[in-house]
């Protein structure tokens, strides 16, 4: 059985480190925020290159905080992508925005850039962009949009610890950035938990009160706020593992390079990355014609594997829209047919990435056309 990823893996490399820290948090019994929360959003705005982080208790609640401190509204649209996790878009509902959605861009599956501008109305306050599966979002064309039209870009870094655009932390090229640590994620608590990062002083500050009930002071909030705050023990096992986020990096990078070159053989799209970034792969998803089928071989074969996303938000009923409907974001849906995630995680072996690529190998052969049995 070779697992999707393995959490497992990840805490008995660091049980003691862990064990000792969480018995740290229980000893002082700072439970809420407190000094570890302290220290950690300081070591996290260092590894962002970010002036500011904020810890919050989900990357949902930094999404939602950073549209809040961002002033976003009732009446304001903001730019964003169908083809997400739904919590970019079910946030923008939080604050009673509507999603304006541009395709995808059938290479990266990141924002197609060139649809931004012309998606612009005189209400669109923000763009949202998602840095998906570990891979930056171009970000140069949308900075220079949002410049030229005055809006705020928030980044979507849920799945994107560490990656980097032109030499630049993601978090910290747009005006907010939103992180997630979710157990699967490259960095991942025990539990729940989330980080603001921004070089602006205003939206911190902000961003900072409305996580823990608007409070200066204790019992005196100055604004509504909620209660959002990340808890001591997630902030001191993050420490922790925030250590060896590089080198866990490294190794994605590495089973990611592997699977690059072993699925040369298979008739599936790899991951295509942009020049000048830094992909971290949270995710390796490749697209398969018919990955249905693939994905049925893999599991029989004892390979997890997963959709990342199998329906693009436009097409969800939770968040259908009247100004939406099948057929508009072509390259989204059809990534929503073919994409899917093979097992990827800094503590697999080699000889697993060799297992999986050849069994995707087998189930979905290159068809090649040999230029010798042509011409004859
Ligand atoms: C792209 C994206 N945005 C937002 C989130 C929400 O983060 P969380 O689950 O921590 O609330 C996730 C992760 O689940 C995600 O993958």
């Amino acid at each position: 059985m070779i697992p999707l990823l393995d959490l497992t893996a990840q805490y008995h490399e660091l049980k003691s480190e862990i064990d000792s820290a969480v018995v740290r948090v229980l000893e002082s019994s700072q439970f809420i925020l407190g000094k570890e929360t302290s220290a950690f959003e300081e070591e996290f705005a260092g590894y962002c290159d970010a002036d500011y982080a904020i810890g919050v208790n989900s990357g949902t609640s930094a999404l939602h905080l950073a549209l809040l401190g961002a002033g976003i509204g009732a009446g304001d649209e903001v730019i964003t992508v169908p083809f997400t996790f739904y919590a970019t878009v079910a946030t923008i509902g939080y604050v009673g925005a509507t999603a304006l959605y541009v395709d995808i861009d059938p290479g990266t599956y990141n924002m197609d850039v060139r649809q931004v501008e012309a998606a612009i109305t005189e209400r669109t306050r923000a763009i949202l962009v998602v840095h998906l599966y570990g891979q930056p979002a171009d970000m140069d064309p949308i900075l220079d949009i949002a410049r030229r039209h005055k809006l705020i870009v928030i980044e979507d870094v849920a799945q994107a610890h560490g990656s980097e655009y032109k030499g630049r932390r993601t978090g910290s090229i747009g005006d907010i950035g939103c992180f997630s640590f979710y157990p699967t994620k490259n960095l991942g608590a025990a539990g729940e938990g989330g980080r603001v990062t921004s070089n602006n002083p205003e939206y911190a500050r902000t961003i900072g009160m409305l996580r823990n009930w608007g409070e200066v002071n204790r019992y005196h909030p100055v604004l509504k706020g909620y209660n959002y705050r990340l808890p001591a023990i997630q902030s001191a096992i993050l420490r922790v593992k925030l250590r060896r986020l590089e080198a866990w990096t490294k190794a994605r990078q590495e089973f990611a390079a592997a699977y690059d070159r072993l699925l040369e053989d298979a008739d599936v799209m790899r991951p295509v990355s942009i020049p000048d970034v830094r992909h971290v792969y949270c995710l390796y998803t490749i697209r398969a014609a018919n990955r249905d089928h693939l994905q049925d071989e893999l599991r029989d074969a004892g390979i997890q594997t997963a959709v990342h996303y199998p329906l693009p938000i436009h097409l969800m009923t939770a968040y259908a829209d009247e100004r939406y409907k099948a057929g508009d974001f072509p390259v989204a849906e059809a990534c929503a047919q073919q994409v899917l995630s093979l097992p990827l995680y800094a503590h697999m072996t080699a000889a697993a990435v060799e297992q999986v690529a050849a069994k995707v190998c087998e189930v979905a052969p290159k068809k090649y056309l040999d230029p010798l049995l042509t011409s004859r």
